[in-house]
């Protein structure tokens, strides 16, 4: 459980959760592929990719043919936040703020009040010329974006509604000068965390805010987890524990890829062609690759919604997962999610087998459903394919909530089915 609080902690943005991901695999014995290289693949062998250095592939291959599929375990590295717009500093009434763009479906009441650190991606330049990519973590409350009080709005409990333009530029200085400049800001972070470079200047930058607050266990018990970006680090963590621990003889594949919660549409993202790619090249010709994605499954792996004691009417009765439960199979035959009767079958018998509980969610029919890289990557790569995700609660907020117990139920389910004997396809 401390493992799965650490790397979240050390993962405030999906440029972070793929350098830490990777530090492992290579910790583990796995090799860096790169995309632009020629790859002399041995079988067996463990071997690890990135794209866009925010999505990323892991494969324990035991031998790849027409007859073997590949055991493949898809989550995503983003989670809704907010980023920094590119002239990021404005100056008015004696206040520098930062403006803020939200990415995905964030839940944006939370993130007022709460001390915020920067992080994410610079492009810089060097003195010799030369243009290189740094990792950037401020972990400082150097941000915060107060509520507004009462006093000042007497209905804010009534119908607090949030105008993403308007209300979220965050506090970072009492000034009453007219100019701040936040590439010299960044420039002078970028200089004390990296003071082997020579850095002329900064080009250009993603970053995001993040809550400073570490995850925590919670309840009188202990049994929750706290944290934020639960979805879907979560299960991103599960699907490295899985590739790691797994033992018996396959082809293990596990995908992580940026950009979900903003649709997938990206060359990093589930929609674009990464994976696609990489199987092309380990299998080298069309009917391989076709033979073998017949013979082949992945497990979508992304966080579902608990019911709420406070909302239960929220969820369709028969179907209102609790926490520390087990892992949530997903069905949508509207294909919002992948599931059909025979990957569900074989995630059921994977649990059955290594005495994992589990449940089972379909959202209410009047209400809209959400989706994941699970009939994304589907689509795109032609798998059989099932939705699963351990039950959450405050799901987009910047501090959620979830299972201790369901993280080790997944991490165990993750594990039997890339070891599951009886392989049926
Ligand atoms: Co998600």
């Amino acid at each position: 459980m401390q493992n799965l609080l650490d790397f979240i902690a050390d993962s405030p943005t999906p440029f972070h959760a793929v350098a830490n991901i990777s530090h492992r695999l290579e910790s583990a014995g796995f090799r860096r592929l790169e995309e632009g290289e020629a790859w002399q693949i041995a079988e067996p062998g463990d071997y690890f990719v990135t794209r866009n250095d925010s999505s990323l592939i892991a494969m324990r291959l035991d031998r790849i043919s027409g007859e073997t599929g590949f055991r493949m375990i898809g989550a995503h590295t983003d989670s809704p936040c907010l980023k920094i717009k590119p002239n990021a500093t404005n100056c008015s009434n004696g206040y520098v703020t930062l403006a803020v763009e939200v990415y995905g479906g964030a839940l944006l009441n939370p993130w007022f009040d709460r001390d915020l650190g920067v992080a994410g991606r610079v492009t810089v330049k060097t003195a010799s010329g030369a243009m290189t990519s740094l990792l950037l973590r401020i972990d400082e409350p150097v941000a915060f974006i107060p509520s507004l009080a009462i006093h000042l709005d007497r209905k804010a409990n009534e119908q607090k509604s949030v105008d993403r333009q308007k209300h979220l530029p965050a506090v970072m200085l009492r000034s009453d000068d007219g100019k701040y400049d936040f590439h010299t800001l960044l420039k002078s972070w970028l200089c004390r965390a990296y003071p082997e470079l020579d850095i002329d200047r900064v080009l250009s930058f993603e970053l995001s805010l993040y809550d400073c607050q570490p995850p925590a266990a919670v309840g009188l018990g202990g049994e929750f987890i706290a944290s934020a970006r639960l979805d879907n680090l979560l299960s991103c963590h599960g699907a490295v524990e899985a590739l790691l621990s797994a033992g018996g003889r396959a082809n293990r594949l596990i995908v992580l890829n940026d950009h979900e919660e903003v649709g997938s549409a990206s060359s990093s993202g589930a929609a674009g062609p990464f994976l696609a790619s990489v199987l092309a090249r380990l299998c080298r010709d069309e009917e391989t690759l076709s033979r073998s994605l017949e013979h082949s499954m992945l497990v979508s792996a992304d966080n579902a919604h608990g019911v709420h004691p406070n909302f239960a009417e929220r969820h369709e009765p028969g179907h209102r997962p609790l926490i520390n439960e087990g892992p949530v199979i997903k069905i949508n035959h509207n294909q919002n999610y992948a599931t059909n009767s025979e990957s569900e079958a074989l995630f059921r018998a994977v649990c059955e087998l290594n005495g994992i509980k589990h449940q089972s969610f379909v959202v209410r029919s009047d209400l809209g459903c959400g989706s994941t890289i699970g009939p994304i990557t589907a689509t795109r790569v032609g798998v059989r394919t099932v939705d699963v995700g351990v039950p959450q609660l405050g799901m987009h907020s910047i501090r959620e909530l979830a299972g201790v117990k369901d993280q080790q139920y997944l991490a165990d389910a993750l594990r039997g089915f890339f070891e599951y004997p009886d392989w049926p396809f």
